[in-house]
């Protein structure tokens, strides 16, 4: 219960100016659990209280020099804790309730007291005080508890805005850091890309229209954002495997070939994969590579792999890319109406019929509705004239021979400024030729 005196017996003082009524209170508490202090007169009562703890006090009302309301008053202020007890003769009612009123007494007792009630009133008070303590231990124990959790509270507070703060920032680097890896990427697939063209333009440029179009059909086709750019890096990259074949086999129609030209020329699909395969961010792309030249009926190559076996992505490179050929390298002459009809043939066999749809809108969308078709003709201009919307009739290289652009692109705001920035540091030779309305021409 009482934490600090709980084993010590409770201290009760008798304060009293005649010592027979000192000791017969001493002999009447002498089977209790108490210390008992007995004094004389209200000064030796009050030296008691300053080194002494005492529970209970009872003292006499009328005594010389001091009385005993004025002693309990002074010794309410030295021990506010104490219960204080009153012993009034009848006559004094009135001393006793000032006793109560002013010195804080608990009880009066009139004397003669009878002994039952005194004890009583004595083991009361004693208990009366041992709940005060108790009851001002819990208080304080619940005040110094309540300052520990405010203080916790705001210190865990502080704690958390600091930790919130260091997440924000450390987010925000993380973010910085993914941003700056994801442009390296970029950067890199287009250095990557940029060596095709240190190797061979025509197959540069065969490279950027089979991404363009695989890119476009992809969208058109509702796949997800990621799987697009990784079919637009694997369309890039589709015939980086062919960078280790001799000029010869480059140059030349796939029908043309010798029989060792063909091998080596089949192997680009593998070759290339493995070219990226140590990037693992490039392995999904080396996949696509991979499958390209597979054929819808299972006649393709390197794994024949058949219908919807073939990744998705590879169906959509190998039908752009089959589209493209015909266009930039074969040695046909064809416009986008005639590789359409060619590739569109082909569907169900070499290609997967469901795709033809989309290569159709996006190739035509690509080259310009206008682009090629009998009321057409191409014009030059020079880049101070360019206005977007226009299609690009014929690829455009700088001075010192860098595609700029590749034939079929539209022209937009951006890719203008960048034409005309490259006019003044390496300038093309001729000016740009696009495609336009025969009426336009005449006007
Ligand atoms: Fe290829
Ligand atoms: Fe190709």
């Amino acid at each position: 219960m009482l934490k600090n005196n709980d084993q010590e017996n409770l201290r009760i003082l008798f304060v009293d100016d005649e010592e027979g009524v000192l000791r017969s209170l001493q002999r009447l508490f002498i089977d209790e659990d108490f210390e008992i202090f007995t004094a004389s007169s209200g000064k030796a009562g009050l030296d008691i209280l300053k080194s002494n703890n005492i529970a209970v006090i009872v003292s006499d009302q009328r005594m010389p020099e001091m009385s005993g309301a004025e002693f309990l008053e002074k010794a309410g202020k030295l021990a506010p804790d104490s219960v204080r007890i009153v012993l009034t003769g009848y006559a004094d009612i009135n001393a006793a309730m000032d006793a109560i009123n002013k010195g804080g007494a608990y009880r009066y007792i009139t004397k003669p007291w009878n002994d039952n009630d005194l004890i009583i009133t004595v083991l009361n008070a004693a208990e009366r005080f041992k709940l005060i303590k108790e009851n001002r231990y819990l208080t304080e124990l619940t005040k110094k508890q309540n300052e520990e959790l405010k203080k916790w509270s705001s210190e865990l507070e502080i704690y958390v805005q600091k930790q919130t703060i260091e997440l924000t920032n450390q987010n925000k680097e993380l973010k910085r850091l993914n941003e700056k890896l994801r442009k390296d990427f970029n950067d890199f697939i287009f250095a990557f890309f940029n060596i095709i063209e240190l190797r061979n333009k025509v197959l540069h440029s065969h490279s950027s229209n089979v991404a363009n179009i695989a890119s476009v059909m992809a969208g058109k086709m509702g796949l997800k954002s990621s799987e697009i750019e990784t079919i637009t890096i694997a369309a890039m990259l589709h015939d980086i495997g062919m960078i280790g074949l001799p000029d010869i086999v480059l140059l030349k129609n796939f029908d043309e070939l010798t029989a060792d030209e063909t091998d080596e020329y089949l192997k680009h699909p593998v070759r290339g994969q493995a070219a990226i395969d140590p990037i693992e961010d490039l392995r999904e792309a080396g996949g696509l590579i991979r499958h390209h030249h597979e054929r819808h009926n299972g006649k393709g190559f390197p794994d024949k792999l058949k219908g919807q076996a073939i990744p998705v992505g590879s169906r959509i490179i190998g039908i752009a890319d089959k589209f493209d050929r015909l266009i930039t390298l074969s040695h046909e002459t064809h416009n986008v109406d005639s590789a359409l009809q060619k590739v569109h043939s082909l569907s169900g066999t070499q290609f997967d019929p469901d795709l033809y749809k989309f290569l159709n809108e996006a190739a035509r969308e690509q080259a310009g509705a206008v682009a090629q078709t009998s009321d057409t003709v191409q014009v030059e201009l020079s880049p101070k004239d360019l206005m977007p919307g226009l299609v690009v009739a014929r690829d455009l290289r700088s001075g010192t021979g860098l595609l700029l652009l590749s034939k079929g692109i539209v022209l937009n705001k951006k890719n203008i400024d960048t034409i005309r920035r490259s006019y003044h540091l390496d300038p093309s030779k001729t000016g740009v030729f696009v495609w336009t309305k025969r009426q336009m021409q005449k006007t």
